[in-house]
């Protein structure tokens, strides 16, 4: 069940009212169950035991890499999935083990990659030969053993929006499988690498089992034939997670999940690790924002609230689809009115529903964003010179603000004139 739901005529978070929530913290901001988070987690663990894997959960920190978050999933049990060295900090710092963190991404810099050597990360997912350059050179240069793994790319259509579909052989991620046993064996053969296994992930928001089946099968296809000319494959690692119910999605389930894992390793003595972000996360969070006018023009009516494409850029840029509901509870009977619902970022993209049926809408009236927890504040910009909105965490009837707003000076303090612009100043100012 929700975590968000009406109670007296009230939307709350778990047992915190999100009127007084708003009154307290300000709009726009986004809120998050931590109930919510962890049942999410449960529901994963619970998939894998019926499955009788033991995986390895590394949540996928850039889905919402607010500590908090990270560190209520970490103390469920979840690794974490990295794409930088700012995410791998972030992971140590709400207390995930090292050895429980993945490195993954297709442009980690060397510093990245010597950072989290000397971290201790439990592996490093390498995309590219060059990379593997990089990475066996900084392992040497610091003297120490790096545990890789080897990202491949299945080639499968996920089935999902083009713009994050990653396992499809145009995209920039992974090596292509035909190409992945002669660079594995190059990476078995170099010293300073201990290489641990393969690793893959062909895209987000997925719906369907049908491309996981046949991407877990290649990859464990893959492994079976490394393993065939001897090579050490010790863990396969299967990439992010499900999908989630924006409006009418019906996503596979935990136990369809972890059970194609477990179908396609067959056979192979591996550890299993998956990196799952947006369900777990996803529906833990809203985005609380008021309305600032309801403006009527040409027969539309434009209802203009304070967030914007900046705090929340999935409708912008993917087209995507969130609900939208009143705090206050409209009652029964309530005719309702199609309406754009749009920010005040000077772009005609700012718009996060069009020609949405909603109950009528007045000025000072909070709403909220649903499935916000996701891919919603880690991609929020300071664009139209803004400042990022707090992100508040409530368990049962306690509510903490777990990044608070910052103030624009200092926004404005982390910058400075250039000197002969300086130099005018104090020319002029004498
Ligand atoms: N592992 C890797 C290597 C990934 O690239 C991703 C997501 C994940 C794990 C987590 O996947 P998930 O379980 O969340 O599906 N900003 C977009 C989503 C981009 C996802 C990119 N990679 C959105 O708002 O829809």
């Amino acid at each position: 069940m929700s975590a968000f739901v009406y109670r007296d005529g009230v939307l709350h978070a778990e047992g915190v009212a999100l009127d007084r929530l708003a009154e307290q913290v300000g709009t726009p901001f986004y809120c998050y169950s931590a109930g919510t988070l962890e049942a999410r987690y449960d529901a994963y663990a619970r998939g894998f035991a019926a499955a009788g894997v033991a995986a390895l959960i590394a949540y996928g920190v850039k889905a919402n890499d607010n500590l908090a978050v990270i560190a209520t999933l970490a103390r469920r049990g979840a690794g974490a999935d990295t794409v930088s060295a700012g995410e791998i900090r972030r992971a140590l710092a709400a207390g995930v083990a090292p050895e429980r963190i993945v490195f993954s991404g297709v442009g980690k810099t060397r510093d990245e990659l010597a950072f989290a050597l000397s971290a201790g990360v439990g592996q490093i997912n390498v995309e590219s030969e060059a990379e593997l350059g990089a990475l066996t050179e900084v392992a040497r240069r610091l003297g120490r053993v790096a545990p890789v793994a080897l990202r491949v790319n299945p080639d499968v259509d996920a089935g999902t929006h083009d713009k994050i579909a990653t396992g499809r052989k145009g995209d920039k991620f992974g090596v292509p499988l035909e190409d992945s046993a002669e660079l594995y064996a190059r990476m078995a053969a170099t010293p300073g690498l201990a290489v641990r296994g393969l690793a893959m992930h062909i895209g987000s928001q997925l719906t369907d089992i049908a491309p996981f089946r046949v991407a877990f099968g290649r990859l464990a296809e893959a492994a079976r034939s490394l393993v065939a000319q001897g090579q050490p494959v010790a863990t396969l690692d299967f990439g992010g997670g499900l999908g989630v119910p924006y409006r009418d999605e019906a996503p596979p389930s935990h136990a369809a999940y972890a059970g194609a894992i477990a179908e396609a390793i067959r056979g192979l003595e591996v550890a299993v690790v998956v990196e799952p972000g947006r369900s777990l996360v996803g529906e833990s969070g809203v985005l609380v924002m008021r309305v600032l006018y309801v403006k009527r023009s040409r027969g539309k009516t434009f209802v203009v609230v304070d967030a914007g494409m900046n705090d929340l850029l999935r409708p912008a840029m993917y087209d995507a689809w969130h609900g939208l509901r009143a705090v206050v509870e409209p009652s029964a009977g309530t005719g309702l009115e199609p309406v754009d619902v749009v920010g005040p970022i000077c772009e005609s993209s700012d718009v996060f529903a069009r020609s949405r049926p909603l109950p009528p809408m007045a000025e000072g009236q909070l709403l909220v964003i649903d499935g916000a927890g996701a891919y919603g504040r880690v991609m929020a910009s300071c664009y139209n010179g803004r400042l990022l909105v707090p992100e508040v965490m409530v368990r049962g009837t306690r509510s903490d603000i777990v990044r608070r707003r910052p103030t624009f000076e200092e926004s404005i303090a982390l910058e400075a004139m250039p000197s002969w612009l300086a130099a005018a100043d104090a020319r002029g100012a004498a």
